[in-house]
């Protein structure tokens, strides 16, 4: 059962065969566009625009006005999360996330709730009822949320940070105070992700941005185990459907075979991996989604191109991969770069279907 009009992406995940390679963009609706900089401007800041359901709504809808994508993202962020359990989220023009409240005490620890989307954050299930409509089956919509560890860092760092030298502090010296925080993160994700499934998102992907910098052991103890939990608490059947999640850690290409055992539908693939090797090493077990650098939006389109059926031939014949880029698309990158790339992967990929 399905009203979609281009299933490609939902598809790809289950490893199901589809006609070409689908492909979406991490960080697809975004200021490389000029058309979200207005609309940003009008709305006054970046978080007005993520709380107004109807101008979260029209930015997650320009990416694919212009170009040729298989799949919408709802227009939000990963750090709603932190700001609903009361830590106050501002973003200074130009500058990174900070919160007027930092976690500074196991008390602040102690003391955080668990959020209950439907009460503190109704703006996201709000927006994503609004772009369902909007979208009228035209593609499947992205839901999303930060990893306990990730949302952590930012929380604990109070920012964005380098060395991540007071969350590590922490997870080494006092591993039992970590560990309440980042259950408290698993619950509240849990009901972000199904209040989001509920209200309308066809996949999810967990950003697992920071779990890169952690050894082998302590990304299974401080992110890789919660993340877990939040697969085997989600509601992956909805309107007939399977909903897909990926999971995502930049920088996991180590823990692959860890990450493909969760549960999780597909891994996201950062671009220092061969995706070719990568999916030797997953077997059939789970779809991979990505994987170029996303600096080669800086050259020219032949170069783009070269990579893109580089990446393909990498791949090889077959279901189960959706392309993207390895991390987000940068702000100083041309909009006909991104439409040389998505074209790319549509017209090359139908030799490998
Ligand atoms: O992908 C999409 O198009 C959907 C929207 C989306 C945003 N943030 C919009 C955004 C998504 C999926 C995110 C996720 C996110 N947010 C992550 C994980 C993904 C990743 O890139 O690793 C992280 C770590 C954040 C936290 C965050 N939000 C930071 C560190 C920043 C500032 C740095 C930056 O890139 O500007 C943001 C702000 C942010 N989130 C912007 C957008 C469009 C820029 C805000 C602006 O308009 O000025």
């Amino acid at each position: 059962m399905s009203d979609l009009k281009n299933d490609r992406f939902l598809r790809a995940l289950l490893r199901q065969p589809v006609d070409a390679t689908p492909v979406w963009v991490m960080r697809q609706a975004g200021r490389y566009l000029p058309e979200y900089r207005a609309r940003r401007e009008q709305a006054g800041d970046f978080m007005s625009l993520c709380q107004n359901p109807q101008g979260a709504c029209e930015v997650t809808l320009q990416p694919l006005e212009r170009f040729d994508l298989d799949a919408a993202i709802l227009f939000s962020d990963i750090l709603t999360i932190p700001d609903a359990m009361g830590m106050g989220l501002y973003f200074d023009q130009g500058e990174g996330p900070k919160f007027r409240k930092a976690i500074e005490t196991a008390k602040d620890i102690e003391d955080l709730p668990i959020v209950n989307t439907a009460s503190d954050l109704p703006y996201v299930p709000d927006a994503i009822r609004l772009i369902r409509r909007e979208l009228n089956g035209r593609v499947p919509l992205i839901g999303f949320s930060g990893s306990p560890w990730t949302l952590a860092t930012y929380m604990i760092e109070g920012g964005s940070s380098k060395d991540f030298a007071k969350i590590k502090t922490m997870a080494y010296s006092n591993p039992d105070l970590m560990a309440v925080l980042l259950e408290k993160l698993t619950l509240s994700v849990i009901d972000y992700l199904n209040t989001q499934i509920a209200a309308g998102a066809q996949a999810v992907q967990i950003f697992d941005t920071w779990g890169g910098v952690l050894s082998t052991s302590a990304y299974q103890e401080f992110s890789l185990k919660y993340m877990a939990q939040i697969v085997a608490g989600l509601n992956t059947h909805s309107e007939g459907r399977e909903v897909p999640v990926i999971l995502f850690t930049k920088g996991g290409g180590g823990w692959l075979e860890a990450i493909s055992v969760t549960g999780c539908h597909a891994i996201g693939l950062d671009w220092t991996q061969d995706i070719g090797q990568a999916r030797g090493r997953v077997g059939d077990r789970v779809a991979l989604q990505g994987n170029m650098d996303p600096a080669i939006l800086r050259a020219p389109a032949s170069v783009i191109e070269a990579e893109v059926g580089v990446i393909l031939a990498s791949y090889g014949k077959g279901a189960g991969h959706v392309f993207n880029l390895g991390h987000g698309v940068t702000p100083d990158i041309d909009p006909e770069r991104v439409s040389a790339f998505v074209d790319a992967v549509h017209n090359y990929s139908v030799n490998f279907h």
